[in-house]
């Protein structure tokens, strides 16, 4: 059991990500004595909230997690609330006043996160104003946590970045991609590396092809504001795809610090192929936009409250890419993500070149709904003339394994609080994403828009994503 000194303070305590997310994520660091009596919260926010009205959030917050209520009231005790406009110079002032003196109380020794769950665009104000007003501390440690998206292009990523690196080194900043702190995904590079079985053959000479599919039910629920500017290129390939597709494509560190497997990942997403015109765009990637379903029994995108009729922002996006790298010379990575589509997948599959046999080994790599992964080997089936069949080898985890693993953000939090930034997205891993999406939309500039919608709610989605893959003699292997 560790005991980590820490005083967090969050921007944005009153929000729903905080009550949804960190409040739970945090609690289950105390109950599991990562954190505990070197430890404070203070909670910022313009509503006019008081210690006591946090604590009874943050109890609410974490009800389905508490064991032992005089624990929880415990924890909660931990926490306190400062109004705070983040525009205001003063108000810096009061927090420092707070933090120095919650610091002394807790015996926390300068161990400072500043979690920013606010408005990209108040990010750098309150950088700023932490660093002039003197509220980082000197000694100890100063760390800060931010949520996505880091800019809308490469460009005001940059910006953004300056910006920040006026008050915080980039090895202060921790960029959450919340699909690295997924314990499948935190699995990928022991899969890859720590089995020989897999290590030998990750390469073109053995690799047919990789496809990954992040595919959601959902719509756009009430975050039409934000996702009318985003789009699926932005809200997903940008950052959760093509964080996966660098982890399957690296090379191996040879030691597996921060530094290296950012370096790793940074070179592989500067290698991503750029489409370089019109007619390679269209050859290998579709746009989609929901429509309702067969009964036009829901809303399509356009429909939805707060989206423009004729909007054209893209709810999905298929694509192959390939990378421009020897070892992976001619090996497709077909990736799709979609919203209302048929149900819930996210997983990778891995396919093995094999001439000797009609299926192919693939390894089957499942983020959600379930955890965990399946090989699918061939072998003879149980007749008298026997044929080969593939079946698959399985581990998963099962619903008390479940319940019982560290949740995203708490895995996240957590490595913030040792130091360990290889599972944050390092900038420059940020700009050549951005790189490579910035140059989607510049070529798609060139060709005739898809005509939205084109799929319906809870399928597929749109044919052509089929066709796409069925051009080189393959089909989606996820459902
Ligand atoms: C978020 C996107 O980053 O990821 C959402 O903004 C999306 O639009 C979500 O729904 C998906 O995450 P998960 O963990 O449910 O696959």
């Amino acid at each position: 059991m560790e005991n980590n000194r820490l005083l967090i303070t969050l921007f944005g305590s009153t929000g729903d990500l905080a009550s949804r997310k960190l409040y739970p994520a945090i609690y289950r660091l105390y109950k599991y004595g990562h954190i505990s009596k070197h430890f404070a919260l203070v909670g910022t926010g313009r509503s006019q909230w008081n210690d006591e009205k946090l604590r009874a959030v943050v109890l609410d917050s974490i009800e389905n997690e508490i064991d032992e209520k005089e624990h929880a009231e415990e924890f909660v005790s931990h926490f306190y609330y400062l109004i705070h406009d983040v525009n205001k110079k003063n108000d810096y002032s009061k927090l420092k006043h707070l933090a120095d003196e919650l610091d002394q109380k807790y015996t926390i020794e300068g161990n400072r996160i500043y979690y920013i769950s606010l408005a990209p665009r108040l990010f750098p104000i309150i950088t700023g104003n932490l660093k002039d007003q003197n509220v980082l501390t000197t000694n100890g440690f100063n760390r800060l946590i931010i949520e996505k998206p880091f800019g809308h292009d490469q460009a005001s990523a940059r910006e953004l970045q300056d910006q920040l690196e006026e008050s915080f080194e980039e090895d202060q900043i921790y960029r959450i991609d919340h699909y690295l702190g997924k314990y499948i995904v935190q699995n990928i590079q022991a899969l890859r590396f720590n089995n020989p079985v897999f290590a030998n053959i990750w390469n073109n000479q053995h690799i047919e092809q990789i496809q990954i599919t992040l595919n959601e039910e959902v719509g756009v629920e009430d975050r039409a504001e934000y996702y009318d500017t985003s789009g699926v290129l932005r809200d997903m390939i940008q950052n959760h795809m093509l964080q996966l597709v660098s982890l399957l494509t690296m090379n191996k560190p040879e030691n597996f610090n921060s530094k290296e497997i950012h370096q790793n990942k940074i070179d592989l997403l500067s290698h991503i192929h750029q489409y370089q015109d019109g007619q390679e765009l269209k050859d290998n990637t579709v746009f989609g936009q929901y429509g309702s379903d067969d009964n036009q029994t829901v809303t399509a995108y356009r429909d939805e409250k707060g989206i423009a009729e004729d909007s054209m922002t893209p709810t999905y996006f298929a694509a192959k890419l390939t990378i421009d790298l020897e070892q992976w010379q001619g090996v497709p990575i077909y990736i799709r993500s979609g919203k209302r589509m048929a149900n819930k997948a996210t997983n990778i599959y891995v396919t093995f070149k094999d001439d000797t046999c009609d299926w192919m080994n693939h390894l089957l790599i499942e983020i959600a709904p379930r955890q965990g992964y399946q090989l699918y080997i061939n072998h003879k089936n149980k007749a008298y003339a026997s044929h080969l069949e593939s079946v698959p080898l399985s581990y998963y985890l099962n619903e008390e394994e479940e319940r019982k693993l560290p949740g995203d953000y708490e895995r996240l939090i957590f490595e913030c609080i040792l130091g360990k930034r290889e599972n944050f997205a390092h900038y420059d891993e940020v700009e050549a994403s951005w790189n490579f999406i910035d140059h989607i939309f510049e070529v798609a500039e060139n060709i005739q828009p898809p005509t939205f919608p084109n799929y319906v709610s809870y399928s597929q989605g749109p044919k052509e994503a089929d066709d796409l893959l069925k051009k080189d003699g393959h089909h989606w292997l996820s459902d």
